[in-house]
């Protein structure tokens, strides 16, 4: 007999179901039913995934993109490779300078989509993990302003935290729209959400900015 956590997720349909499908991760229906709601990734596009691994997500972008789009995949972690010729893997932390410099080089300055199902590593004491986590946030959305090329996406994973309606107040004007939700696949009990700002306002374009 296994742990609670396998029995659970062996009974788990999303998990069967990426089984049989193929697919790296039960994550990749979570990007499924983003996209399907918000419609995020056209063909053609440059997506770049932060914290990719094991692939999931990775995997449904570029089903999206096709032949003539870009998937760059960035994790702290190894993960099995795609054969893929426009999908370029980074083992890094996304946090870091020499990281999203890659990350710039490797799509050639910008983006069409930015998405991110990174979770911080925690060690259960709720103040330091709350810290992680709005970290990780705030890396997400600084590299976003930084590569997403006008009316562009940004998909992120969040959680609820001290910070989250502040996080979101400062998101609302740099996107056309913002919307928070959390998709059928995503585990009840779990307190992660969906943070999705379509339509990405370059600076220059901001209201704030014209006189
Ligand atoms: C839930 S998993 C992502 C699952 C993935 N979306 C999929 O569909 O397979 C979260 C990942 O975020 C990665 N991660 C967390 N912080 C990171 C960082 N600063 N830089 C790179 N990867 C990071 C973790 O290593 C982990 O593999």
């Amino acid at each position: 007999m296994g742990s609670r956590w396998q029995v659970e997720k062996h009974k788990d349909p999303y998990y069967k179901r990426a089984k049989q499908e193929d697919y790296r991760s039960r994550a990749s229906y979570k990007l499924k039913q983003l996209d399907k709601k918000f419609k995020l990734i056209k063909q053609g596009n440059t997506v770049v995934d932060l914290g990719a691994a094991p692939g999931g997500w990775s995997q449904v972008a570029l089903e999206k993109v096709g032949e003539d789009g870009i998937v760059v995949g960035v994790d702290l972690n190894r993960f099995k490779k795609f054969h893929e010729e426009n999908y370029y893997g980074i083992r890094g932390d996304f946090t870091t300078p020499e990281v999203q410099e890659k990350i710039i080089e490797l799509i050639g300055g910008k983006a069409k989509v930015v998405m991110s199902d990174a979770s911080p590593s925690l060690c259960g004491i709720k103040n330091i993990d709350q810290l992680r986590s709005i970290d990780l946030t705030n890396a997400v959305i600084e590299i976003a302003e930084n590569i997403l090329e006008e009316k562009g996406n940004l998909v992120m994973k969040v959680f609820q935290g001290p910070e989250y309606k502040s996080m979101l107040d400062s998101l609302k004007g740099k996107f056309r729209q913002v919307k928070t939700t959390k998709p059928a696949s995503s585990r009840k009990k779990s307190s992660e959400m969906y943070v999705v700002g379509l339509k990405y306002r370059p600076k220059k374009n901001r209201k704030e900015n014209k006189n």
